[in-house]
């Protein structure tokens, strides 16, 4: 605190008289800063208490949900009521706005707090799964370690080989000195070449600045979600979906909404649907068309169906279109970009075209805005991708020839696993349109995927993935059709062979 002593101020007066303005300005400053300091102290004590009345209505409040939580687990009520959410956030930011508050302030904070309420019932409610695709994934690694064969369709990976050219052209990139910083939204002639490719194929207008290209897909999502949403807001994806939507926008602080669709619809999104899941905190919508896990494509009109909604509600679409080049059904997969002009982010990747998935490298289309603010984040992260894989990348893009022989072959194991599939009583699987999966529904009584497939890794030396890392489908199943015919075979006759063996006395 600061201190003035009167006996020192009078010998001040006394012996520096010329000095009496200064010295009597001083005096001012001091008293009132004594002054100032002490209603500060008051203030923040204030704000103190009323910081701590809050904290301790939050943990009222979390008691209240989780007995919530218990009536709801009693009564099989499901943990999230979007229709709730929306009337409480509406009336809640409308009364904010009478105490004073910013209604986007509010809504921010609601966001959060009926984020942790659903966190708190899930945790109580949910059985969290112990067995995930990733931990089938990892135990199918450690028996291939441990020496045995295993029949590997749980990983969704091409099985066939980079493209010959392709390496040749790192290897010379490489002998060239190609591995310096390159600008960081990506090599010039890389985006010119994929902006040509996605507008011959679109009849868009892309220019390379609209293209930025990433360490992969996942980059490019995680880029996205990012630049396009703030902490708290609602992030909605179709179920089922690949599980990295999830655990990247949770990972952001976003709110991860799932919109579930069912196999008795034949996987179609339907925009009523995405309408009874939006409120006010609703920012984005991740499509991935042809899907990963069912295969499922939508139509064109199916497609600007919701892609209009989604725009008419100020929602983002993100499109994830890394699978479309395996589109079985001719010509091409319906794009985002074929129904809307603006208002859309693209997530494109070498990995499963190209089978380059170890190269890491994918890209954004967007408007040249979102691509700014993108590239500010990829410099912080990785500054830009090294230019020989860059140069390897726009190689791949003249392999023409490779992509179609590869995608009639894949076209080929998807007709043969789902032929083999339907003729087996438990399961019901809907032809998929493109990708290379397929994602069946076990009409078995309680079927739990991640148990079987545990046990059909371990007892059979076959892996496939659970259903229930793609959402709520416990009872379905994620076949990846990027084997030889031959492993295909064997693999899901095991699979066929063991729901027999363990279900047919039901
Ligand atoms: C739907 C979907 N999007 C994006 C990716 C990302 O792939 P990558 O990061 O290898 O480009 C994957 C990979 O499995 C995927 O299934």
């Amino acid at each position: 605190m600061p201190k003035y002593n009167p006996k020192k101020l009078y010998f001040l007066l006394e012996f520096n008289k010329d000095n009496i303005l200064i010295v009597g300005i001083s005096i001012l400053v001091l008293m009132s800063s004594d002054e100032g300091f002490r209603e500060l102290e008051k203030l923040r004590y204030e704000v103190g208490e009323v910081t701590r009345e809050i904290l301790k209505l939050i943990a009222k409040r979390r008691q209240l949900v989780s007995k919530i939580a218990d009536v709801k687990k009693k009564f099989n009520v499901s943990v999230v009521d979007r229709f709730l959410e929306s009337r409480i956030l509406s009336e809640l930011t409308s009364f904010s706005e009478s105490l004073g508050l910013e209604r986007e302030f509010t809504r921010r904070l609601l966001s959060i707090i009926i984020s942790d309420s659903v966190k708190l019932q899930e945790e109580k409610i949910l059985k969290t799964e112990v067995i995930g695709l990733r931990e089938i994934f990892y135990k199918a690694i450690e028996l291939e370690r441990s020496g045995k064969k295993i029949i590997r369709m749980e990983v969704g990976e091409p099985d066939f080989p980079v493209p010959d050219s392709v390496v040749e052209e790192v290897c010379r990139a490489l002998r060239e000195g190609k591995t310096r910083y390159t600008d960081f939204a990506g090599i010039r002639e890389l985006r010119e070449a994929l902006a040509k490719h996605i507008n011959d194929l679109h009849g868009t207008d892309l220019k390379p600045s609209n293209i930025l290209i990433t360490a992969g897909g996942v980059m490019a999502i995680y880029i996205a979600i990012q630049v396009l949403s703030n902490l708290g807001d609602e992030v909605l994806v179709p179920e089922p979906a690949w599980p990295l939507y999830k655990q990247i926008a949770e990972h952001l602080g976003r709110r991860y909404i799932p919109v579930r669709t069912k196999i008795e619809d034949k996987w179609i999104l339907r925009k009523e649907q995405l309408i009874e899941n939006l409120t006010e905190s609703s920012r984005l919508l991740i499509l991935n068309y042809p899907n990963n896990p069912t295969g499922k494509a939508l139509t064109l009109s199916e497609l600007k169906d919701i892609a209009l909604e989604a725009r008419e509600r100020n929602i983002t679409v993100i499109s994830d279109e890394v699978y479309s080049e395996y589109f079985f059904n001719g010509g091409k997969a319906p794009s985002i970009m074929d129904v809307l002009d603006d208002g859309y982010v693209v997530v494109g990747s070498f990995s499963k075209t190209w089978a380059m998935t170890g190269f890491r490298i994918g890209y954004i289309i967007a408007e040249e805005k979102i691509i700014e603010k993108a590239l500010k984040i990829l410099g912080y992260m990785v500054t830009c991708l090294p230019e020989f894989i860059q140069r390897g990348a726009l190689k791949a893009l003249e392999e023409k020839e490779y992509v179609k022989k590869n995608v009639e072959e894949v076209k080929k194991r998807v007709e043969h696993v789902l032929l083999k599939l339907s003729r087996c009583r438990y399961v019901e699987v809907v032809p998929p349109d493109g990708a290379f999966y397929l994602f069946p529904k076990i009409k078995i009584k309680d079927f739990d995927s991640s148990s079987f497939a545990l046990k059909l890794l371990e007892e059979k030396n076959v892996s496939i993935a659970p259903g229930s890392s793609f959402g709520e489908y416990r009872d379905h199943v994620r076949i990846s059709a990027v084997k030889s015919l031959g492993e295909l075979d064997v693999g899901v006759e095991t699979f066929i062979q063991a729901l027999e063996e363990n279900y047919a006395e039901r």
